[in-house]
């Protein structure tokens, strides 16, 4: 008997030759030149490349992430919340989590320099997205790619359907991008729904509930729309039984998965599931390619 394996639903990723340089390990000099508290431990960091012919012609593709480095530190791996419609500079949405990034928040500013490998990974399948309706559906720091994505939707605003952006958040102040998604809201690009675990006695207009309880909110044409998602493990597990029980086909789903990562170009093994590497084969699967492989989603 013949073994049919089905072609993946997402482009497969990493490029042997990066575009900040043909030795995939040397990271390319970029200098930060905007550092602003997103909320109190997320920093969003603006950087251009030091060279100038990289810095015009850096483009990626929405879902993508870097691999940051400081000299003597470390280095990690970080998605990109901007959009390739906008050149020149890229955006780092910093969570501050131990010693690499501890440094960033502590240490480095406005002019200083870091290093950048990338970009790496598959990202969104943003041609097949294209004429559909799309909801997105981030939790806590999921938001950070899922803005890159909705960033370049918004920039093209005319090949896609509708929007709706469903987004948790622990509290009113750990909700990323705030005045922005709202102006977007405001502006009628994107139907938002915000939900928090609990308002902490803060003044909150949206809903107080997990995220998932904002699928019941929103009334879509299944069929005509796709579903993309990012979210801690946890997120995913409802969040997905409930995408299914609402009648989207698992090709129809994306889910952006993080583990944990070393080299980002499918060398080392770090962020192996049997034989996918997460580095190269995503961050994006669809939930058809992903399902069974349940430690890639839910650990
Ligand atoms: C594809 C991908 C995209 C990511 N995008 C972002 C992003 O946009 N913004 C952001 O803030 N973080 C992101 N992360 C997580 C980020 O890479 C880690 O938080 C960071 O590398 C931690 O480095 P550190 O030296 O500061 O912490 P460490 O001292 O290494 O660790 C501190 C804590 O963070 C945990 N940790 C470390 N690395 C990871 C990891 N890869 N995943 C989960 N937990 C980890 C450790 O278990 C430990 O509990 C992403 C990870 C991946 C794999
Ligand atoms: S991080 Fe090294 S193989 Fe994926």
């Amino acid at each position: 008997m013949s073994v049919v394996i089905p072609k993946p639903f997402v482009p497969r990723g990493g490029p042997r030759e990066l575009a900040t340089g043909p030795n995939p390990y040397l990271p390319a000099p970029a200098r930060i030149m905007r550092a602003a508290d997103l909320v109190p431990d997320v920093r969003l960091f603006e950087l251009r490349f030091t060279d100038s012919t990289l810095a015009d012609s850096f483009t990626f593709r929405p879902g993508q992430f870097v691999e940051l480095s400081v000299e003597g530190v470390g280095e990690g791996p970080f998605s990109l919340p901007s959009s390739p419609t906008r050149r020149g500079v890229f955006q780092l949405g910093i969570r501050r989590a131990g010693k690499l990034t501890d440094f960033l928040f502590n240490y480095l500013s406005e002019g200083d320099e870091v290093g950048i490998r990338g970009p790496l990974g598959n990202g969104f399948p943003v041609e097949r997205l294209e004429g559909s309706d799309l909801m997105l559906v981030a939790g806590g720091l999921g938001m950070v790619p899922l803005r890159g994505l909705l960033q370049y939707v918004v920039d093209l605003r005319e090949r896609f359907g509708r929007v709706m952006l469903l987004y948790g958040s622990r509290n009113p102040d750990a909700v990323l991008f705030r005045e922005e998604l709202e102006s977007l809201a405001r502006r009628g690009d994107v139907e938002l729904h915000l939900s928090v675990d609990a308002t902490q006695g803060k003044p909150w207009s949206g809903r107080v509930g997990v995220v998932t309880e904002l699928l019941d909110e929103v009334v879509c044409d299944v069929p005509s729309t796709y579903a993309v998602a990012c979210g801690p493990p946890v997120f995913y597990k409802f969040m997905l039984e409930k995408l299914v029980a609402m009648g989207f086909g698992r090709d129809r789903i994306f889910l952006s998965l993080e583990r944990r990562m070393e080299c980002g170009i499918g060398k080392c093994g770090h962020c192996a599931v049997g034989y996918t590497f997460t580095c190269l084969h995503g961050p994006v699967f669809s939930y058809w390619d992903a399902m069974n492989l349940p430690e890639l989603i839910y650990t």
